[in-house]
């Protein structure tokens, strides 16, 4: 019989997904693509991950980069402080490492935006280095296959899967058989029902014998995202509009537009945003909503419409042109009032 590690290679030989980094030893390629993919759907990285290569094809490149132009690459994304840790490290590794990243998992945890998560992926993909990598889908595929039942509230439960996921991986070929442990939860082994039927290790998973794999891993509840009301104001001076760059660690260094919180009433929303942007706009009107939820936060967004056609706002506040909104990075938040702005401002310049 197979060894399961034999068993699961062997399934992945077969039933791998393709994917445009698989097959690529460029450590800088790997680091790039398992950055995108955490918190991420494969499918969604697929339309990020070769246009992020063409604008910065290696590690200098990326470096060199402007953070702002960074982040544009990564509009749309999500998990912002991503793009800006992978950003510092590759500036890290070339003052410290001589533009190499060094070879193994110990080593690449010291660069900034490489966790335990991405420097056991590269230096098992790139490097061949016998090391887990433990994400969400292979958490659950260790714990069904070894009936893991510890709940992962506790920091001990996270060890102990570190611990299982680390004794599996095989000395050749670590690398395809973390990505098959990811493949496998993707897939077969996925969250609610899995379908053990098709799996290559139902001989040897303690969860599939005793008929509850859906059951683990045994995950704590999530918090619901805490519901926050603002009210969005597109302030319009001519052909621009009001805008500023967060520096707040949500959507740090992505374009917003003035943002207050709360629902208020049309004078005391005029008070606040004289206050915030120290202009003087006219009573704003109501224009919609909009709902945008992050991870910990939803935002419930009331948009409204002015004007202030004079006076230099206040510090950090600009007027942009449509034109040169289109090369700032926006958060998918700023979504509806984004496709307002665009409404009013191209009215205006066919006008
Ligand atoms: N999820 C994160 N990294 C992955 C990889 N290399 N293959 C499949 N799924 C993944």
């Amino acid at each position: 019989m197979l060894s399961e590690t034999a068993a699961l290679l062997a399934w992945y030989d077969l039933h791998r997904r393709t994917m445009p980094w698989r097959g690529l030893r460029d450590p800088y390629a790997i680091w790039v693509s398992e950055t995108m993919l955490q918190q991420t759907r494969v499918e969604t990285v697929l339309g990020y991950f070769p246009r992020f290569m063409e604008a910065f094809p290696t590690l200098a490149d990326l470096a060199r980069a402007e953070e702002a132009e960074v982040l544009k690459q990564w509009e749309g994304l999500g998990y912002y402080s991503r793009a800006r840790h992978l950003h510092a490290g590759a500036r890290q590794v070339m003052a410290e490492y001589g533009g190499q990243l060094p070879q193994t998992a110990a080593a690449l945890e010291k660069i900034t935006g490489i966790g335990p998560y991405t420097a056991g992926a590269i230096a098992s993909i790139a490097f061949g280095e016998r090391v887990p990598a433990v994400d969400g889908n292979v958490i659950r595929v260790v714990s069904r296959l070894r009936g893991l039942r510890d709940s992962f509230a506790l920091p001990e439960t996270r060890r102990t899967l570190q611990r299982l996921a680390a004794e599996l991986v095989p000395e050749e070929r670590p690398g395809d058989f973390n990505q098959a442990l990811m493949d496998l939860g993707a897939g077969l082994c996925a969250p609610g029902t899995p379908d053990c039927s098709l799996c290559p290790l139902k001989g040897f998973c303690a969860a599939c014998a005793s008929g509850d794999a859906e059951a683990l891993p045994n995950l704590p509840q999530k918090k619901a995202p805490k519901d926050l009301p603002y009210d969005v104001t597109l302030i319009l001076r001519g052909n621009m509009v009001l805008m500023r760059c967060r520096t707040e660690r949500l959507l740090q260094g992505l374009w917003v537009y003035p943002m207050t919180a709360g629902h208020q009433e049309p004078e005391a929303l005029q008070t606040a945003l004289e206050k915030q942007t120290g202009l003087k706009p006219s009573l704003p009107r109501p224009i919609g909503e909009a709902r945008h939820t992050f991870t910990h936060q939803r935002w419930l967004m009331r948009l409204w419409l002015t004007s202030a056609e004079e006076g230099s706002p206040a510090s950090g506040w600009r007027f942009i042109t449509l034109k040169e909104m289109q090369a700032l990075a926006l958060p998918t938040a700023m979504r509806a009032p984004i496709l307002k702005v665009r409404q009013l401002l191209e009215a205006l310049d066919s006008e």
